[in-house]
């Protein structure tokens, strides 16, 4: 490296954590320089926060090296727990700039000093102006404009920047934090899930900032349209460890795939010897000549890596406790108008949700979504006109910020049957299961949990709640894929009627049966079938998108435009029908392994060991259903990847 080009670096070396047996970071390093662009990935819960933190300096990991270039400064945006000073937004803002504090206390002084006549002066005078002449290499002196401007791409208004900060909802909040740290100009950026709360103006925003952005970037982020383009590089945290992927977002999601495929193959072919080694052991072990075939294979047994698989992979269905009944006409709105100031959000707005609909709240933000269900959740009774319930109805409400009101101190077990319903409170168990907490994880502590394992929890208690109309903001915030679709499957069984907020396309596609979408042209709404939705929406959308041609791009990509109407009706009927057979293999492969553990048990009863004929029948039966397990198991993930493949070529 040159002399006078040294590549600032940001080096990570020996990190190491553990929570109690759990060991977290396993001995890893990376290096970050100013030219990366980085995705730091892994499913919720896989350590990629705490990873953050421990560089930031929030905590302090059981060991590890850092290395940073003299003079680089870091940033980071935490996940939650933002904690915004008692300032106007534009003061909040503006402590980015708080760096420069201690020259302008120095500057001071030397301004006294160069009144003073001499030497002294004459040495002030030089000293102040190269602390001039700093401060306006770094955009000091044209600080407003600067905070202003990100301000602005970040969405508030005019009036907003002299409001309180910390009057704004957690959202916002969050934008105000990575608006300081985006005026800090660091030479590193980590940014932990910095999209959250983005609506989709603000999100295009932040990809320019970031892509003219000139230091070096970590991002954290389940958005894969976000970080697509964004980055070169991927960091992937699974199993205490990390590996790194050349390439963007797509080409890692792709390897990972091929990898997963892999490993996955030999998890089973593992597990069939395991299991082959277990059954021999388990026939032979009181048998003397045996013995030492027995032990040499026990021991064996004790040495075997189990090969591990992405937790994405274990698959699980929830099912809501049923909802009390209601009415057929749930909700009613009648000539609602709402406003703030003088900006009218709704005007005469009348329509009726019937018992059973999945209602999909879309569209930008701004649109007063979130307005929406705030006020029919009753949260919010500012407005005219009228919102009645229906007979019958039980409400339950997920706020964007639900997860807030989580009692930190509890522990997960203690939270999720805390709102069970007493009868409910025995399945409550097996219930956190499906919402991917294991056995060891209901009893941690709510205040440790991460950020989608919160979300989990959160959502988790709201469908315990007895109800028969969930209102739902943004559920999917937070969640990797795996949760989301856990999350899918849970709202499709639930028995009452939904209406939800979300941006998410797979979300609203695979749950909406209408959609409700909020533009400038006042609020429409969408019958039935998704595609002509979105076929719809791609026209309307094609106006805004113009404004940035490569998003463009990437969006039809997505979205599919090449596909007419028609197509990809076709499509996702075929989609439909691998999904129907997918659940009933599910279920077929479910019975037959309740069937494969029942001889199980039969061959292990004592009174059986005597019996050899009997004992190589139970096996060979056993042999049998096996293969059977996995010829439908082989079939199930033809057809999920079919289903993959189909849903986002
Ligand atoms: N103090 C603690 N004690 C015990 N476990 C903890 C503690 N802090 C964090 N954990 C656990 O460590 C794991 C990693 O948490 P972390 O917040 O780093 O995950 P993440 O990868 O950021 O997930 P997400 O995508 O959900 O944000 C989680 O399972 C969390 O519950
Ligand atoms: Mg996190």
């Amino acid at each position: 490296m040159g002399k006078h080009t040294t590549m600032r670096t940001l080096q990570v070396q020996d990190i190491s954590l553990s929570f109690g047996d759990r060991e977290l970071l396993k001995d890893f390093g990376f290096t970050l320089s100013e030219r990366s662009r980085a995705a730091l990935a892994g499913a919720n819960g896989s350590g990629k926060s705490t990873l953050l933190k421990a560089i930031a300096g929030t905590i302090k990991p059981d060991s590890m090296t850092i290395s940073l270039t003299r003079n680089a400064r870091v940033s980071y945006l935490p996940q939650s727990d933002i904690v915004l000073p008692d300032s106007t937004v534009y003061e909040a803002a503006e402590e980015g700039f708080s760096r420069f504090d201690a020259m302008l206390g120095e500057m001071r002084e030397l301004e006294e000093r160069t009144g003073r006549g001499g030497k002294e002066a004459m040495d002030a005078a030089q000293r102040l102006s190269e602390c001039h002449d700093t401060l306006t290499q770094s955009g000091y002196y044209d600080r407003k404009q600067r905070i202003e401007s990100i301000l602005f791409g970040l969405g508030f208004s005019k009036d907003d920047l002299g409001r309180s900060a910390r009057t704004f909802s957690g959202g916002y909040q969050m934008r105000i934090a990575l608006a300081r740290i985006l005026v800090e100009d660091p030479d590193f950026l980590l940014l932990d899930e910095p999209t959250n709360y983005l609506d989709i103006e603000a999100l295009v925003w932040l990809e320019e900032y970031l892509r003219s952005f000139s230091g070096g970037l970590m991002l954290v982020s389940h958005d894969q349209g976000f970080l697509d383009d964004m980055v070169t590089e991927v960091y992937e945290l699974f199993n205490g460890r990390l590996t790194r992927y050349q390439g963007n977002y797509t080409q890692y999601v792709a390897r990972r795939e091929e990898e997963i495929k892999e490993l996955e193959k030999r998890a089973r072919r593992q597990k069939e010897e395991i299991e082959k080694t277990e059954e021999f052991i388990e026939r032979f072990r009181y048998k003397a000549t045996k013995s030492r075939q027995v032990q040499s294979r026990i021991k064996a047994l004790e040495k075997i890596e189990l090969v591990e698989i992405p937790p994405h992979l274990k698959k699980l269905s929830f099912t809501s406790p049923p909802s009390p009944h209601s009415g057929n006409d749930v909700l009613s709105v009648e000539h609602l108008s709402k406003s703030y100031g003088d900006h009218a959000i709704y005007t005469d707005f009348s329509f009726l949700v019937r018992k059973g609909e999945r209602l999909a709240i879309t569209g930008r933000n701004g649109a007063g979504k979130s307005t929406l269900l705030r006020m029919i959740a009753g949260v919010d009774r500012d407005y005219s006109g009228e919102i009645r319930d229906g007979a019958g109805v039980k409400k339950a409400y997920f706020a964007q910020d639900t997860e807030n009101t989580l009692d930190m101190e509890a522990s997960v077990l203690e939270e999720a049957e805390g709102n069970a319903d007493t009868k409910d409170i025995p399945g409550v168990r097996n219930l956190l299961g499906a919402f991917l907490f294991s056995d060891d994880d209901v009893f941690k502590k709510v205040s440790v949990l991460s950020g989608g394992e919160k979300s989990r929890l959160a959502l988790l208690k709201i469908l315990l709640h007895p109800s028969n109309l969930l209102l739902l903001d943004e559920p999917t915030n937070h969640l990797d894929i795996n949760a989301k679709e856990m999350l899918e499957k849970a709202i499709a069984s639930y028995g009452g009627t939904v209406i939800f907020v979300s941006h998410d396309r797979h979300f609203i596609r695979n749950l909406a049966t209408r959609i409700l979408y909020l533009s400038e042209d006042g609020p429409e709404f969408f019958d039935g079938d998704y595609s002509y939705f979105e076929w719809k929406i791609e026209e309307k959308e094609a106006r805004f998108k113009v404004k940035r041609t490569k998003e463009a791009k990437k969006e039809e990509r997505i979205a599919e435009p090449a596909l007419s109407h028609e197509e990809q009706k076709q499509r996702r009927n075929r989609i439909k029908a691998l999904e129907r057979e997918s659940e009933k293999l599910m279920a077929e492969i479910e019975a037959l392994g309740k069937e494969k553990e029942r001889l199980e048990e039969e061959i292990a009863k004592p009174e059986n060991y005597s019996d050899g004929k009997k004992i190589s029948q139970l096996l060979a039966e056993k042999d049998e259903l096996e293969s059977r397990i996995s010829e439908k198991e082989e079939r199930w993930m033809e057809i999920s990847e079919e289903m993959e493949n189909g849903k986002d070529s």
